[in-house]
């Protein structure tokens, strides 16, 4: 039977990325990364995909005209490769409305929060910084909003020491099992 096509989107390090191609090598996910995108080039995560064989598009936005102009060349790239599913795994970005109009609903994003506090870049530190005690991470269906759209899972931990390294560290853990999770509930069409 055909496995589930994904598309990841990443912009760093991609410790998500490597959770969802561990998860579609080892079985646990009935799926296959068939593209990588990447919006930094020189990213860590370009490594990564290179070392699990998949295939991978870095650009620079700025040489783009527009949003709209890069996410026209980025839709016919997913078209092209039958992808199901998008998966942004720290994407810096917003989606515009070429790729949401395109692949409606099948645009997931994960977020190191228990959204819908604390949006954006640096949610760990703005959580922390706000005394927060339970921390966690969720997936949602992205719209055209910072961190937006309907939730799919959350994972959380209580956490009350003050070591942001340390918690940075648990709440990616949490990520790379929630993302998996997440997964199979879009390919179980179970959300
Ligand atoms: C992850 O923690 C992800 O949730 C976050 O970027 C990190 C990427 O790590 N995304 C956001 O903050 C989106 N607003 P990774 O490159 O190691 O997967």
């Amino acid at each position: 039977m055909r496995k589930t096509r994904l598309a990841v989107f990443a912009s760093g390090s991609g410790s998500n990325y490597e959770a969802i191609a561990e998860a579609c090598r080892d079985g646990r996910l009935d799926a296959e990364v068939v593209l990588l995108v990447c919006d930094k080039p020189g990213a860590k995560v370009l490594e990564r995909a290179k070392r699990y064989g998949t295939e991978s598009f870095a650009f620079t936005p700025k040489d783009y005209e527009s949003r709209e102009a890069y996410e026209t060349v980025l839709a016919t790239m997913l078209d092209e490769r039958g992808v199901d599913y998008v998966c942004l795994a720290g994407y810096m970005r917003i989606v515009g409305k070429v790729l949401l109009e395109r692949y409606e609903q099948r645009i997931v994003n994960i977020h190191p929060s228990l959204l819908p506090s604390f949006k954006g870049a640096h949610a760990i530190q703005d959580a922390v910084e706000y005394g927060v005690k339970i921390f966690g991470a969720t997936t949602h269906f992205v719209d055209e909003t910072l961190d937006g759209g309907r939730i799919i899972d959350q994972g959380a931990i209580v956490y009350e020491g003050n070591d942001i390294e340390e918690l940075t560290n648990l709440i990616h853990a949490i990520e790379h099992k929630l993302y998996v999770k997440t997964i199979n509930k879009l390919i179980n069409k179970k959300f």
